[in-house]
């Protein structure tokens, strides 16, 4: 059994982490450091968190722009992937911990990022630890500071018409997961509520898996691949194995070929995320 700690409300990111990032990339960097920078300090001069960082990808990346950049995460396989990754780098900060209870002083950080993580906060329907991590949010930004959170829309996790070809093929899980995700709108209006600022949205270029995901369907029936997708995480063994034997009949017939292009000039212009950002006011 694997003892390591963990946080997400469903996925053990334990077992997922080991080879994340052969099948997963961070998207919107980009378009993070773009909005980072809408700031009236430089990027240069910022101090930047990242809450739930897993295998460290985005934050390897900021630390090259930014003065410092902290990071908290629950599992432990993710922080010892992301210590191995950013190596000697003086300029950043890792903990495990807990993004709904930060150890840091007021009003300490220039920018906070959250990427993929919201919907694994709750496990209620009313999203109560979605209000605990935005107020952690202002308690810990500047003023003027922050927030962007990366997380899909219904729309794009949606089985039929949503960004993800695979998402066709377990509708029920695709489903439950959606209820993991508030929608965009009910999240831009809890940041109203919490009197954030300058709430808009952005979506992210790039993708966020491998290129093998956007030109192979067996792809997707590797477990490696599975563990890099939390929506795996709601699916039993025996579900995993009636898509799989759905998978190779729409494999054989063409059809998941078919989907897989349909969806990717989908893609094109609804994006695989969206980068909600807002700002504590000055
Ligand atoms: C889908 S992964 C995303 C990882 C990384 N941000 C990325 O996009 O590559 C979700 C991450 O959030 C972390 N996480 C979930 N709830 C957390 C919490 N309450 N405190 C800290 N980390 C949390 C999980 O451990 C996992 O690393």
């Amino acid at each position: 059994m694997n003892q390591k700690r963990n946080a997400s409300a469903f996925c053990n990111y334990n077992e997922s982490f080991t080879q994340y990032d052969q099948n997963r990339q961070p998207n919107g960097l980009q378009e993070l450091l773009q909005i980072f920078g809408q700031s009236r300090i430089p990027v240069g001069e910022q101090t930047i968190l990242e809450g739930g960082f897993g295998t460290g990808s985005y934050l390897n990346y900021i630390r090259r722009h930014a003065k410092a950049v902290y990071g908290v995460e629950g599992s432990e396989q993710g922080f010892q992937e992301t210590g191995i990754k950013i190596g000697d780098a003086e300029n950043v900060h890792l903990q495990m911990g807990n993004i709904l209870d930060l150890s840091f002083a007021d009003e300490f950080f220039d920018a906070y990022m959250v990427n993929q993580v919201l919907h694994h906060l709750d496990t209620e329907n009313t999203y109560p630890n979605l209000t605990k991590f935005l107020k952690e949010s202002r308690r810990v930004l500047k003023p003027g500071g922050v927030l962007t959170i990366n997380t899909c829309s219904q729309e794009q996790l949606d089985p039929h018409t949503g960004a993800y070809w695979n998402y066709r093929y377990p509708q029920n899980a695709v489903r439950a997961l959606q209820k993991k995700y508030i929608s965009v709108e009910a999240l831009i209006s809890r940041l109203e509520k919490l009197n954030f600022t300058d709430i808009s949205t952005t979506i992210p270029s790039g993708r966020l898996f491998q290129e093998s995901y956007y030109r192979d369907p067996e792809s997707i029936l590797v477990p490696a691949f599975q563990k890099a997708d939390s929506l795996y995480c709601l699916l039993s063994e025996s579900e995993i194995r009636e898509i799989t034997a759905l998978i190779h009949t729409a494999i054989d017939d063409g059809s998941a070929y078919q989907h897989m292009y349909n969806v990717a000039e989908r893609v094109d212009n609804m994006g695989e995320a969206i980068i909600v950002s807002a700002r504590n006011p000055m």
